[in-house]
């Protein structure tokens, strides 16, 4: 009987296997082997480089954006020009400036005239400058300085001078010469330099004046307040922001027409060409061939010679933890991919938005990149944890459309997809000068009035799926903003596709409160030109569009689940993730410019229905508001518990707790089979349960009848704690911190081995527990679940297969099914 049952596990782990693999969100997976083989462990990278290239990674993680570099000097001029605008002989009555101060240019009013341009910083002096956190220490350190005229020393010997009582003075002024005047500044006899006394313990230096005019003046001031009664005032202001911006991001073409475009593109010179949009290697940029790597999947390595390593990301690198990208060279790839990117998404406190709408996207169909977890070391330093993602480079276009060496991917930085902005975009491959192709496409795209004009060179459908994805997820860091997209032309049929990406701040991250925006209409946001000609000429179309994607993917009965199950899943890596090391910086923050940290419970909340902030939606609250209003304005018929008002709280609060995801097991669970357990993850019954079953009150009906010992010495193995029922280890005595509990108690994760282990002690159950589980005698458990298939019958019972065991299955409890 053994004998069957072991040749059936052995089909049976086959069909596990394929199965599992297809992960239950991803119906009909596409995606890359990569990333079925990571749904249910984590990948972890380990990335080696030579000891001084990764000095020097770490020095260009610290970059600055100008955007920086420009605040911080607009703080330094309008200081000058204060200093400028004092009238020091009205001020300091009775002083000789010229012998006080030789050096301090001064016209006969008494006004000194200062050049401030002498002070700018520049990229180089600001990276050296840039480890102060404060700007008036920044100022300091600016002013400090003898090659044109040390504004310290002016500051110091005014702050020595007597005031008239009559003059009036600026405030600003005294608090500049307060901070940099003879209080708080040193000379050193010795040097003649000038040093800041005890500067770390005063707060006057932390609120410098003109700091935040310049933020202001660049994001406008936002004042109104957060009440529901303003919420009629908040749209409109929305409202009338889109409807300016896009009478701007709208251009006329009336004055086009396709046989000008025609001479135009005969007339052009193709072959003098440069790549327009070709990215600079500047100082910050990171990239060595030097690298090797390894990399473990599901229990097995891969090792790869020749690696490219660079830093990646743009906006990102202006968070302390940068992103990274992966080129495997030499003709090897990493199951089915061989560029990859390892996201940070810093803005992102639920590290979910790019794998949640990757994952909708795979869900649906829709060409798209994928994602999933990783762990990044170089040099065997831990980076943290990162959302793996592969990228639309020549290989990904090779593996997804079969075309090799494509020179037509074109990655875009700033274009709505009209001739006027062509110089917007990139070719993938550096040598083709070309873009003869490109300009004709896009004039076409220009002259063309409606959908059916542009069918025969164009993916509308898709195009229309994704303007709708991202009017859904209130994405608006891609077309909608002419950003974050390539284009394609596929060789098959002709067309050119359009292809989104980074989705980290997709789902109501910096866009406007989450009651506001998920409640804009199509109409109210604004939108580049090729939308309305493709979307609002047929508006039926993109209706329905909407509703296929609502039901099929976007809704709470869908997606909550599978945040529920993520969460579960990486939460033992976020933990990490944010674990401060002895000198008190959490993994992979090697960038000292920021020190935004979320913490464990904001990555929890804010990934429910708690808002972090205006600008960062609580996830699900996101969704959630989305639905209804979504399901309201396009007459959907929607699952009405979601639109129930009681919804939010009564399920806000179990959400977590319900969700537990079995713990896959590892190689030594059936000593039998070892050679074949490699590949299998978690079983398939506990997905389906969480898809179907969302409340608390089903875990508790299910009793731990399977636990129970048995009088046959021989057969039942002895438990220490409660996992080892199911193959896993107990935890170690200094293993104690609890990340997640289960029928089998609670657990801790051991992350040398990146391993879970048992911390509940196993009790042996009452006698008569015996008489339900009947194969508990024969040496094996009952099943805690009613599987869905009955593998075997035999004399003594039904079998089925839980946690790769067999198991027997208690017919009076699961007869129903
Ligand atoms: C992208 O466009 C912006 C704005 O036009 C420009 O400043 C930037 O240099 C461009 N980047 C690239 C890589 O072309
Ligand atoms: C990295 O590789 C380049 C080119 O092969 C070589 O010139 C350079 O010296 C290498 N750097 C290190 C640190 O090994
Ligand atoms: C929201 O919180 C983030 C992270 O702490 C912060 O960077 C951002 O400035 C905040 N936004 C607002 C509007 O307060
Ligand atoms: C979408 O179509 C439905 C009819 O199927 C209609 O009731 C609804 O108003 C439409 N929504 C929008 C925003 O046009
Ligand atoms: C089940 O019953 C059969 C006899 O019908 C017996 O041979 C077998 O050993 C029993 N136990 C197991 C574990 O199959």
């Amino acid at each position: 009987m053994l004998n069957i049952k072991l040749k059936l596990f052995f089909i049976l782990l086959f069909f596990v296997y394929n199965v599992v693999s297809e992960s239950s969100f991803i119906p009909k997976d596409q995606r890359a082997e990569i990333f079925k083989l990571t749904d249910n462990k984590v990948a972890v990278f380990r990335v080696t480089i030579p000891e001084n290239e990764f000095a020097s990674l770490k020095r260009k993680a610290n970059f600055v954006t100008a955007y920086d570099i420009n605040a911080k000097n607009d703080v330094i001029k309008k200081t000058v020009n204060l200093i400028n605008s004092q009238n020091l002989e009205e001020i300091f009555p009775g002083n000789d400036f010229k012998k006080l101060l030789p050096d301090l240019p001064m016209n006969k009013d008494g006004y000194p005239t200062i050049d401030y341009t002498k002070y700018l910083l520049s990229d180089s002096k600001f990276e050296y400058i840039m480890t102060e956190y404060y700007v008036s220490f920044i100022v300091f350190k600016t002013f400090n300085d003898d090659s044109y005229l040390n504004l310290i020393n002016v500051l110091y010997v005014l702050s020595g001078l007597e005031m008239s009582p009559d003059a009036t003075v600026d405030e600003n002024f005294l608090f500049i010469m307060n901070i940099f005047g003879k209080d708080k500044v040193t000379k050193d006899e010795e040097d003649g330099k000038y040093y800041l006394l005890d500067k770390d313990e005063d707060e006057d230096y932390y609120e410098f004046p003109f700091e935040y005019e310049y933020y202001d003046e660049y994001y406008g001031e936002e004042d109104y307040g957060d009440d529901n009664a303003n919420l009629e005032k908040r749209r409109r202001r929305v409202r009338r922001q889109n409807i300016k911006r896009r009478g701007l991001g709208r251009r006329e073409y009336e004055d086009y027409n396709a046989d000008d475009f025609k001479k135009l593109l005969e007339s052009y010179d193709f072959s003098k060409y440069d790549n327009p949009a070709e990215e600079e290697i500047d100082e910050f940029d990171f990239k060595t061939k030097n690298g090797t790597m390894e990399v473990e999947v599901n229990n097995k390595k891969s090792n790869f010679k020749k690696i490219t390593f660079s830093l990646g990301g743009h906006f990102s690198r202006n968070f302390a933890k940068p992103a990274y990208n992966i080129k495997i060279r030499g003709g090897k790839e990493l199951y089915g991919r061989r560029q990859f990117k390892l996201r940070s998404d810093p803005a992102d406190p639920t590290y979910l938005r790019s794998k949640l709408v990757s994952d909708i996207h795979n869900r649906l169909g829709v060409p798209s990149i994928s994602a999933n977890y990783a762990t990044l070391y170089i040099n065997d330093e831990y980076m943290g944890l990162f959302v793996l993602t592969d990228a639309y480079k020549e290989t990904w276009i090779e593996y997804v459309y079969g075309e090799k060496d494509t020179k037509l991917l074109y990655k875009c930085n700033i274009s709505d997809l009209t001739y006027e902005t062509r110089n917007g975009f990139k070719n993938e491959n550096n040598e083709i000068t070309d873009r003869k192709e490109l300009y004709e496409f896009l004039a076409a795209m220009t002259t063309a009035q409606t959908p059916s004009e542009i069918e025969h060179i164009f993916d509308v459908d898709q195009f229309v799926t994704e303007i709708a994805l991202e009017y859904l997820t209130s994405a608006w860091d891609h077309f909608m903003n002419q950003h974050n997209y390539y284009i394609y032309k596929n060789y098959k049929n002709n067309k050119w596709i359009y292809l989104a990406y980074d989705f980290d701040l997709d789902l109501g991250l910096n866009t406007y409160e989450t009651d506001v925006t998920t409640t804009q209409s199509f109409d109210e946001l604004s939108y580049p030109s090729l939308v309305e000609k493709l979307i609002l000429n047929d508006f039926d179309k993109f209706n329905n569009t909407i509703k296929e994607i609502v039901t099929n993917a976007f809704n709470p009965g869908v997606l909550f689940p599978h945040i529920d199950e993520l969460k579960a899943f990486i939460k033992p890596y976020v933990e990490l993730d944010k674990t401060p090391d002895e000198n008190g910086k959490s993994p992979g923050r090697i960038n000292l410019n920021d020190d935004i940290l979320f913490s464990m419970d904001q990555w929890d909340e804010s990934s429910e229905f708690t808002d972090i902030n205006s600008t960062i939606s609580g996830l699900k609250l996101f969704i959630l508001l989305k639905y209804r209003y979504i399901c309201k304005e396009y007459g959907i018929q929607c699952d009405p518990k979601y639109l129930s008002d009681d919804y939010k709280t009564t399920t806000a609060a179990t959400a977590t707790k319900t969700t537990t995801v079995v713990p896959e097991p590892t190689e030594d669970v059936e000593p039998t089979i070892t050679t074949t357990t490699k590949t299998t993850t978690t079983t398939t019954t506990t997905k389906t349960t969480t898809k179907t079953t969302t409340t608390t009150t089903t875990t508790t009906t299910k009793t731990t009848t399977t636990t129970t010992t048995t009088p046959e010495p021989t057969k039942t193995p002895e438990f220490k704690c409660m996992a080892e029922v199911i193959g896993y280890p107990c935890c170690t005595s200094k293993q104690t911190k609890v990340y997640r509990t289960d029928e089998y108690g609670d657990w801790s994760f051991n992350f040398l081995k990146l391993q879970w282990c048992g911390l509940t002690k196993y009790e042996p159950k009452t006698e008569n527990d015996e008489d339900v589980c009947w194969a508990r005698k024969l040496g094996y458990p009952c099943c805690e679940k009613c599987p869905l298939l009955t593998l075997y019958k035999d004399s003594n019972g039904s079998w089925g297969l839980e946690h790769l065991r067999w198991c027997g299955i208690i017919e009076s409890q699961c007869s129903k099914n």
